[in-house]
C-alpha cells in the first residue's frame, strides 16, 4: 500500500516539468522521513487494540446505501422538534449585546446555566444542589460519563454494567483500567398473551449482587434505558440503592431520557433517601431539548464525589461553549417555570412521543415483528425473526446474526436500524441476535414511510 503510493507519487513527480532538482531531493525526503515514521512511531498499548464503533459504520453505510428511512440513529428529523425558544436563546447568546458570550467562561460551568441547573434539579429531588460545587457541565452527556468513570476508577477496579447498555460505558471502563462485570436484563413476561413492554425486561437483583466481590466500586445505571425503553420502578431502584448502601458503591446514574417518559414516572435514584452521598447523575442538553448537534451535558452529585469529576474535565475539556451554555441556561430557566403546567415543552414531547410510538408499535405488529413497548426514551426494540428466517444474509458482514440482517436491511430494503447486539458485551451478543433497534422520535411521514418498506418484507 505504502509502496504503491510512492511509486504513485513518484510517476507523477517525473511526468511534472515545474519539478526541479530542489524538488526532487525533498521530494525524496519528506517520502523517507514519512516511511520511518510509519514504521516507527507506535499508538498507546490502551488505543491500539479498539475498534470503530456500531455509529462509525452504520454512519457510513447511511452515507453509501442511501436508505429511505433511517431509524439507525437516535434523533429526531423534523423542524418543530426543537421548540422555538431554544434556537432563539442561541441566535441572542452569539448576536445579542453581551459580546462576552462568545468568549470562554467558568470552566466547570457557564455561571448563569449552573445557576439554572441547580434550581431545576434542587426542584426535583428535593434537596438544595450547590451550582459551584455539586455540579459540572460538559460537552454532551458523554464526557460526563467519562469523566465520572476516570475520576473513581483504578486499575483492576470493577464496573456493574446492566445489559444491554449504552456503548461507550465499556470501552470508558476498559479505558481507565477497570473491568467491567455484565448483568443482563432478561425478558420475564408474567403473562404470555400480553403485548411485551419493557417493564417485562427485568433485573435479577440476587445475580447482580452475586456478581459484586471487593474490587466492584462502581453500578452504572441508564433510566430511561437505551435501547429498550425501560423505565426502572421505584421498588427496582430501592432494591438497587439497597445493594449499592450494602456494597458502598457508587452509582453513576446515566439519565439523559429523564423528560421522555411516557408510561410511569421517571424517578432519580439520587433521591432516594442515602443515595445522594454516592450517586452521580448525568444529563443532556441534548436530549433534554431534541438539539442533539449542540452536545452539551451536566453531571451533578455531592462534593466529596464531584470535585474529582471536576477536576478530571478541567485537565481534558477545561471549558463548554459559552454560547450554548447561555442558550441552555435560560431555555431551563423558562422550562423549570413552566414545569408541570400544559405549556411544558417537556409534557408536550411526552405526549407526542407517544403517539409515534404507538404508530410505530401498529406498523411493526402488521408485519409481526413483535415489539417491546417501551416506557420511555426513544427507542424500541423489535424482534425480527419472523421475518430474518426468509431472507438470506450471511454474505453480509458482521459477527452476529442482528448485524448481518441490520446491513442486509439497509442495502436491500433501504431501511435502516441498529443491530442492539452492540450494546452487549461478546459473551451475551447472541442475546440480541433476532432484534433490532429502532427510533421512533421522528415525523409521523417518516414512520408511515418506515410501515410502508416493512409491509413490502
Ligand atoms: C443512554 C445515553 N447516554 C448518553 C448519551 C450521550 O448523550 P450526549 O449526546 O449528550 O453526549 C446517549 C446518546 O445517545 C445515550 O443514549
Amino acid at each position: 500500500m505504502t509502496l504503491r503510493a510512492n511509486s504513485q507519487s513518484n510517476f507523477n513527480f517525473y511526468r511534472n516539468p515545474t519539478l526541479n532538482h530542489r524538488n526532487i531531493t525533498s521530494s525524496w525526503l519528506v517520502q523517507n522521513i514519512t516511511l520511518r515514521a510509519m514504521s516507527t512511531i507506535l499508538p498507546a498499548d490502551r488505543v491500539k487494540n479498539e475498534k470503530e464503533s456500531v455509529w462509525n459504520e452504520f454512519i457510513q453505510l447511511a452515507l453509501e446505501e442511501k436508505p429511505e428511512v433511517n431509524l439507525g440513529q437516535g434523533l429526531p428529523d423534523y423542524r418543530d422538534a426543537v421548540p422555538s425558544h431554544v434556537k432563539d436563546n442561541l441566535i441572542k447568546a452569539v448576536s445579542g449585546p453581551n459580546y462576552m458570550l462568545n468568549q470562554y467562561t467558568r470552566g466547570f460551568g457557564h455561571p448563569r446555566l449552573v445557576n439554572a441547573l441547580s434550581q431545576l434539579y434542587s426542584k426535583l429531588i428535593q434537596r438544595t444542589i450547590d451550582p459551584r460545587k455539586e455540579i459540572l457541565v460538559t460537552i454532551g452527556a458523554y464526557e460526563s460519563i467519562y469523566c465520572s468513570i476516570n475520576a473513581f476508577i483504578n486499575k483492576d477496579d470493577e464496573v456493574l454494567i446492566i445489559e444491554p447498555f449504552f456503548d461507550c460505558y465499556e470501552p470508558m471502563v476498559r479505558l481507565a483500567g477497570g473491568k467491567c462485570i455484565f448483568v443482563p436484563l432478561r425478558l420475564r413476561k408474567s403473562s404470555e398473551s400480553a403485548p411485551t413492554t419493557s417493564a417485562d425486561w427485568r433485573l435479577d437483583m440476587s445475580e447482580l449482587e452475586s456478581s459484586i466481590t471487593s474490587r466492584t466500586k462502581m453500578l452504572i445505571l441508564n433510566t430511561p434505558h437505551n435501547p429498550i425503553g425501560k423505565v426502572f420502578s421505584r421498588q427496582e431502584l430501592q432494591d438497587l440503592a439497597q445493594i449499592c448502601n450494602k456494597h458502598n458503591l457508587i452509582v453513576l446514574s446515566d439519565e439523559v431520557y429523564e423528560h421522555l417518559v411516557i408510561d410511569g414516572e421517571h424517578v432519580r435514584i439520587a433521591s432516594l433517601p442515602t443515595m445522594w452521598d454516592r450517586t452521580l447523575t448525568v444529563g443532556s442538553a441534548g436530549k433534554t431539548f431534541s438539539v442533539t448537534g449542540w452536545k452539551l451535558g451536566w453531571c451533578y452529585g455531592p462534593e466529596h464525589l464531584m470535585k474529582y469529576v471536576q477536576l478530571f474535565h478541567q485537565n481534558c475539556i477545561y471549558t463548554c461553549p459559552t454560547p450554548i451554555q447561555e442558550a441552555v441556561a435560560e431555555s431551563i430557566e423558562t422550562e423549570t417555570a413552566l414545569l408541570g403546567t400544559e405549556n411544558s415543552y417537556w409534557s408536550n414531547l411526552a405526549l407526542s412521543l407517544r403517539k409515534k410510538r404507538d404508530l410505530m408499535v401498529d406498523y411493526l405488529r402488521k408485519v409481526k415483528l413483535d415489539p417491546t413497548i417501551p416506557e420511555g426514551g426513544y427507542f424500541l426494540l423489535a424482534n425480527t425473526s419472523a421475518i430474518s428466517s426468509k431472507y438470506d444474509f450471511s454474505q453480509e458482514h458482521g459477527l452476529t446474526k442482528d448485524h448481518r440482517f441490520v446491513r442486509w436491511l439497509t442495502k436491500n430494503k433501504k431501511l435502516q436500524g441498529i443491530p442492539p447486539s452492540a450494546f452487549y458485551s461478546l459473551e451475551h451478543k447472541n442475546l440480541a441476535e433476532d432484534y433490532i433497534r429502532l427510533c421512533y422520535f421522528k415525523d409521523e411521514e417518516t414512520l408511515k414511510q418506515a410501515g410502508t418498506l416493512l409491509s413490502r418484507l
